[in-house]
């Protein structure tokens, strides 16, 4: 008799079957009891708790020493409404010298005029990705306002500044780079240059020979080059070398970015940053990076340059790509900002006055403004953090706005406190601010003293 066949399957294949099916079924069964396995692990606690997170232990110790000190928080103030030249805290006016609106332009009436037209015709959001369905006209005429501006072939706005930074160079730049930046760069021009994974080489402020000494050595192991400035350091300001920088890249085929944020609207004649300054071709740069969170009155980055590196970025840059496009009634408020800076010029002009005003009053104080040229940023060195904080608390008292910088925004033991001038301070309003900190310094000084 032969095998009865069951669903026409053989013997051998049955067996087989039935084997693989039993193997299965231990999987399973294995699969099955890993939870029970997982049940048995012993969890450590502080690696499912932030407040374990070193960072919120140091805070937690900040909190405490301020605290001991009865120092308020100077950080998060809440500003109730406009500020400018003057700001409203808790019911209280101050002299404020804590925002970076440089030309006065914030709250002006022609931007709240655009903002207020734009809302009607596109509403509050862009609602998309601008590779999407994120596209409106006020992004074209702010992007073609600041490429005429820096006489470059094409711009892109980004939602953020600190994105900008980091989506443009990391998409642009890879292992086999390196990135050779001031030392005192901004944050988003280091992550970028992290996120990238290219090699990265700080070469100290402004120094030229430094920076050719690691250029010598280290240019041929690498493909492309980057060389990153800010135009205006935002914490010190003193300008970049770019005729240095220019040189360098040319010598040692680099690429140059320049980031903007405090040079634009603050430097040259037209108030066209850095390149102004100097009497330089833009050209020259390959990367102008800037914000326009200061001097355009709105939110967000630009990045301006050849056609090509804008096409580049507006397909591969993922902050721009995978980011909603900036809300139209905002590029609308930059691109009115940027028209009054350059059909009213007496505002740069006024701003470069004031600055220059506010850096020999300061030094005729005896006040020490670091590395400052008078321009939109003076600050006031004190070293110490606690000094610092100390000095600002007792500012805030007399009525002064001023934030204090302390580590990890500068290095340990070089805090500061930093004036932002506006075009609309008086030069009452500044001789009033810096004679009243060089009465202050050594007070908080004194007191910084007792509690070493
Ligand atoms: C030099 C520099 N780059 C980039 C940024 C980031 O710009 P935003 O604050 O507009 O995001 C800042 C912010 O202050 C800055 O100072």
């Amino acid at each position: 008799m032969t095998e009865r066949k069951s669903f026409g399957l053989t013997a051998e294949l049955k067996a087989s079957l039935l084997a693989k099916m039993q193997g299965q079924a231990k999987d399973n069964k294995a699969q099955n009891a890993q939870p029970e396995r997982a049940l048995e692990r012993v969890i450590d606690p502080s690696l499912v708790s932030f407040s374990s997170l070193p960072a919120y232990t140091q805070l937690e110790v900040q909190k405490a020493v301020a605290k001991k000190l009865n120092l308020t928080d100077p950080y998060y103030q809440c500003h109730e409404g406009l500020s400018q030249n003057l700001a409203v805290i808790n019911g209280q006016t101050y002299l404020n010298f804590s925002c970076y609106d440089y030309l006065g332009l914030n709250g002006d009436q022609r931007i709240a005029a655009a903002i207020n037209l734009a809302v009607q015709k596109y509403g509050s959001s862009a609602s998309a990705s601008r590779l999407t369905a994120g596209e409106r006209p006020p992004h074209r005429a702010l992007e073609e306002g600041l490429a005429h501006l820096y006489g470059v072939e094409d711009c892109l706005c980004f939602v953020s500044g600190h994105a900008t930074n980091v989506s443009t160079i990391e998409c642009l730049f890879g292992p086999q780079d390196a990135i050779f930046y001031d030392v005192r760069s901004h944050n988003s021009l280091v992550l970028g240059a992290k996120a990238s994974g290219a090699a990265r080489f700080a070469y100290p402020n402004n120094d030229m020979v430094a920076l050719r000494r690691l250029l010598l050595e280290h240019r041929d192991s690498f493909k492309r080059i980057l060389l990153v400035t800010e135009g205006l350091f935002g914490m010190d300001g003193c300008i970049c070398d770019l005729p240095g920088l220019i040189a360098l890249k040319k010598e040692f085929g680099c690429f140059l970015m320049v980031d903007e944020a405090h040079s634009i609207g603050t430097l040259g004649a037209r108030g066209a940053g850095v390149a102004d300054y100097f009497g330089l071709s833009t050209k020259e740069v390959d990367i102008w990076m800037g914000t326009l969170s200061k001097t355009f009155c709105g939110c967000g980055g630009y990045i301006a340059g050849t056609s090509v590196l804008i096409e580049l970025l507006k397909y591969e840059a993922p902050g721009f790509v995978y980011s909603v496009g900036m809300a139209p009634m905002l590029a609308s408020a930059s691109k009115t900002a940027l028209d009054i800076m350059c059909s009213e010029p007496w505002r740069v002009q006024k701003l470069q006055e004031n600055s220059q005003t506010a850096l020999k009053l300061a030094q005729s104080l005896g006040l020490d403004t670091g590395q400052a040229q008078g321009y939109a940023v003076i600050p006031i060195m004190l070293g110490d953090s606690l000094t610092c904080v100390l000095a600002a608390k007792l500012l805030r008292e007399a009525g002064i706005l001023v934030l204090p910088i302390i580590y990890p925004g500068v290095e340990e033991g070089k805090a500061r406190l930093r004036f932002f001038i506006s075009a609309l301070h008086t030069k009452e309003q500044l001789t009033h601010a810096f004679e009243t900190t060089a009465q202050i310094v050594p007070k908080a000084r004194q007191l910084a003293a007792q509690f070493a």
